[in-house]
């Protein structure tokens, strides 16, 4: 059955499900005609109706712009939990079925300069390393290094990496065990000057970053994390939040979202992250803050996401 027209999404047809290696699932997406072609690197938020509830999540896209202009398919690979709320039920899905997807969004891709770029994947953070490979002409020979961090026998595609070695002269790659080969600075600290992409787990990219700003090497990353990109305020206030003409005390360390899922209030949510607007909420007045970009609001009337708004004074909400 067809989803439901949703504003801003667009709707793809399930091609294939594939458990490709334990807790792993590969998904081939035929998007509907009008989806915007994405650039490799970037990621798109997935929609599932699970028992009559949309969720939401956001996903890289591990195949480049060339695979859907030849074979009309969107690839995304997927690390699954057996308590996640969309990811459990992914396996579940069959051929032919529809789900929604956003347009490709984000800004992590390839540098476009011939300089050499050193590749630093944690665990499913190698799927826009992947669409970024696949997106290079066969026999190009720009110098790119890619190091890939898992757990024992957990790196994903080795055949594929093992093929783009063959095509990309220039290209080379190390399969990276933290227990075995130590952490993300040594394997880094060779590369020093070069261009660092990064993309992994949380402490990954703050360890990195360190490290790149010590060595004065530039870096692009990406990771999706509810955590806010911003520092939150060191000095904590408690303010009232009117929601749904219910009050409550709450403080600009978290947040509205985190707080009124605590106050068990109902409210709509997906990404967590501020791509998916299903949090999207009206706030009557007060000043809340972007955890994203720290801009604050003015005091008026306007629409605001949940999951990236902190309170910076009174505020009043309705669903
Ligand atoms: S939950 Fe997706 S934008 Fe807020």
């Amino acid at each position: 059955m067809l989803p439901a027209w949703r504003d801003g999404y667009y709707r793809a047809r399930i091609e294939s499900v594939r458990v490709f290696t334990k807790q792993s699932v590969e998904l081939l997406l035929v998007p509907e005609k009008g989806w915007p072609t994405h650039k490799s690197g970037q990621h798109l938020a997935l929609t599932l109706n699970i028992n009559g509830r949309l969720v939401t999540r956001v996903f890289t896209i591990a195949s480049s712009a060339e695979q859907l202009e030849a074979q009309n398919t969107l690839r995304l690979l997927i690390r699954t939990q057996d308590k996640g709320a969309l990811t459990a039920h992914l396996s579940k899905l069959t051929r032919g079925e529809w789900v929604n997807i956003s347009k490709p969004q984000g800004t992590f891709l390839l540098p476009r300069t011939e300089q050499p770029v050193v590749m630093l994947a944690g665990g499913s953070g190698i799927t826009p390393f992947i669409a970024m490979l696949h997106s290079i002409p066969k026999g190009d020979t720009r110098p790119i290094t890619l190091l890939y961090y898992a757990k024992k026998n957990a790196h994903w595609l080795n055949t594929e990496l093992a093929q783009l070695q063959v095509s990309l002269p220039g290209f080379e790659y190390r399969l990276l065990e933290r227990d075995k080969d130590g952490d993300a600075v040594k394997a880094l600290s060779p590369y020093t000057g070069k261009k660092w992409l990064v993309c992994g787990p949380e402490g990954l990219h703050k360890q990195v970053a360190q490290l790149a700003e010590q060595t004065n090497t530039p870096l692009a990353s990406e990771h999706f994390s509810a955590t806010p990109r911003v520092d939150l305020s060191t000095e904590r206030a408690e303010f009232t939040v009117t929601y749904n003409g219910k009050q409550f005390m709450i403080d600009n360390q978290h947040t509205l979202l985190a707080h009124l899922k605590a106050k068990q209030q109902e409210v709509n949510a997906g990404c967590g992250m501020g791509i998916c607007h299903q949090c999207k909420c009206v706030k009557k007045r007060g000043v809340v803050r972007d955890t994203r970009t720290g801009e604050l609001s003015d005091n008026t009337e306007q629409l605001i996401q949940l999951c990236v708004s902190q309170v910076v004074s009174d505020v009043e909400l309705v669903k």
